[in-house]
């Protein structure tokens, strides 16, 4: 077991709020920071070290908030900058940490740096962006957009007769890594929310702002042209003296590597990131092969200087209990995630919204307004049931922007605090449990065979986990001995040790001392 004491984004899990559809003070249908410090007790029960805010800044919203027009201001749709100091000073009176979402790679194209850029060739902010001339009458190279509805990553500007490179949307120009000034600019971003008090930032996308500086198609080549070259690490140092300057703060990246080597490079030495979300797993099938090699792979290829961080869910992708769901046993896989992500080495980041098992939303055609099909998993939070608060469950007293899921009278925060056996008990009691256990933060992890549908492990001398992957009951033989502290299936009684696990059940268990 480590001898350190873990930090603050070691220790516990930090909650992703998606500011859009978490609580809506106003009543317009989109949620607001008032609606977020005023659900704070909820973070609280749920132990949180910490919360990060998808963005919050002033933005068209054509990708709703990753295309920011002003870096330093908060939009008016979620309030002022003073409601955002008054989120902040809340939370950090019940040791709550707060982490906003930085997006370096790109602004909106309503930006000021990228309306003077597009304004004339001989702009000074003109090399703030990428601009190059096409090639025969088409884009310069052959690189796409991340989202397919978009297709290439080049959007022509008819006024100065070149073409702009956009990642994402094309309402989305990519700044210019290369150009020092955008550099300096951005760090400057930094710095203004680490002086306001932020603790860290979660980094978009960030594989992205490191790019061929020659701008070659990817062709055939094994290497990517377009993202993740090698200036990545000097970039990302850069911008670990940043937050360095302040004591405590933290930054985890969105990492979109093609591999275990690729993540791990973005955290030995401990000078670029201190955590990255490591996307590969989300693309993992349900599997006890490809999580334990998933798993025990980062603790192969990590040093001390690695900590893990884990994830199953965001606001990008289909939610656990509908992406694992398609048989019926989504709930149960969901509840049994919760319990891996706790009970993992490494830190926790939840969703908001996984606490409660929520599954994707149905969105009809019509009320469609994601570009890449992500509208189904920002769903708002239902608060309370439909039948005693409206059909705004207590998210809103307005028309939700978004359908809630079909089964918000029963999902809802209220019915769920109120049942011993809801997902949000058990996500409680597993954050209550990580709170109090230092051989969940910080033991070591071993894995351990119980046969081949089960993974399972253990943390430093006190705990073991294990959970049956297999949709039917797996006998299993657990040392006698241990007591079982808690399991993801509510039916299962804690006073004997299990002969049998259930379909998708996880346990954890207390091993003798
Ligand atoms: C990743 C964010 O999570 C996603 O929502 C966004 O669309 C892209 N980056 C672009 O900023």
């Amino acid at each position: 077991m480590s001898t350190s004491a873990p930090a603050w984004w070691q220790r516990g899990a930090v909650y992703q709020v998606y500011p859009r559809s978490f609580a809506d003070a106003d009543g317009d249908g989109v949620g607001d920071l008032r609606g977020l410090t005023e659900h704070l007790d909820h973070l609280s029960e749920l132990r949180v070290e910490a919360v990060w805010l998808s963005p919050i800044f002033p933005s068209p919203m054509a990708d709703f908030g990753y295309d920011v027009a002003d870096y330093r201001d908060v939009d008016p749709l979620f309030g002022t900058l003073e409601d955002l100091d008054e989120l902040v000073a809340a939370c950090h009176a019940r040791g709550i940490r707060v982490v906003l979402d930085w997006v370096p790679n790109h602004t909106s194209d309503r930006h000021p740096w990228f309306e003077a850029a597009r304004s004339s060739r001989d702009d000074p902010k003109r090399d703030w962006y990428v601009w190059r001339d096409g090639v025969e009458g088409g884009p310069p190279n052959d690189w796409v957009s991340a989202f397919d509805a978009v297709g290439p990553a080049w959007s022509f500007d008819e006024a100065t007769g070149q073409w702009y490179l956009h990642s994402f949307m094309a309402e989305q120009p990519d700044l210019n890594w290369d150009n020092p000034e955008v550099e300096a600019a951005m760090h400057d971003v930094l710095r203004f929310w680490l002086d306001r008090g932020i603790d860290g930032f979660r980094l978009d996308a960030i594989v992205k702002i490191a790019k061929d500086p020659l701008l070659r198609s990817n062709g055939s080549a094994v290497l990517r042209h377009h993202e993740a070259w090698s200036t990545i690490h000097e970039r990302l140092r850069g911008i670990r003296r940043v937050v360095d300057e302040y004591p405590d703060r933290m930054i985890v990246g969105e990492v979109d590597a093609w591999d275990l080597h690729g993540l791990v490079s973005f955290l030995k030495d401990g000078d670029q990131l201190h955590l990255a979300h490591n996307l590969l797993v989300t693309d993992l099938p349900w599997s006890p092969e490809a999580f334990g090699r998933s798993i025990e792979d980062f603790e192969e290829l990590a040093d001390q200087t690695c900590w893990p961080a884990w994830f199953f869910s965001n606001h990008d992708m289909s939610r656990a209990a509908s992406r694992f769901g398609t048989d019926g046993q989504g709930a149960a896989r969901a509840r049994a995630l919760l319990l891996m992500l706790y009970a993992l080495r490494g830190t926790p980041f939840i969703y908001q919204g996984e606490e409660l098992g929520l599954p994707d939303a149905v969105v009809p055609p019509e009320r469609i307004v994601d570009v890449d099909g992500r509208d189904p998993e920002r769903a708002p939070i239902p608060w309370r049931p439909p039948s005693e608060a409206g059909p705004g469950a207590g998210f809103t007293d307005g028309e939700p922007w978004l359908p809630l899921v079909a089964d918000a009278e029963s999902l809802c925060v209220e019915r769920q605090a109120a049942d011993p056996s809801s997902t949000l008990s058990l996500t409680r009691r597993l954050a209550a449990l990580r709170a109090t256990e230092p051989a969940l933060q910080g033991g070591d992890q071993r894995p351990c065979d119980l046969g081949h549908e089960v993974l399972a492990w253990t943390r430093g001398d006190a705990f073991l986990a294990a959970i049956n992957f297999a949709a039917e009951p797996i006998s299993v033989t657990l040392p006698d001995a241990a007591q079982l502290v808690l399991s993801s299936d509510p039916s299962r009684p804690l006073d004997t040790l299990p002969h049998t696990l259930h379909p998708c059940e996880g346990v954890l268990l207390r091993l003798p001392s």
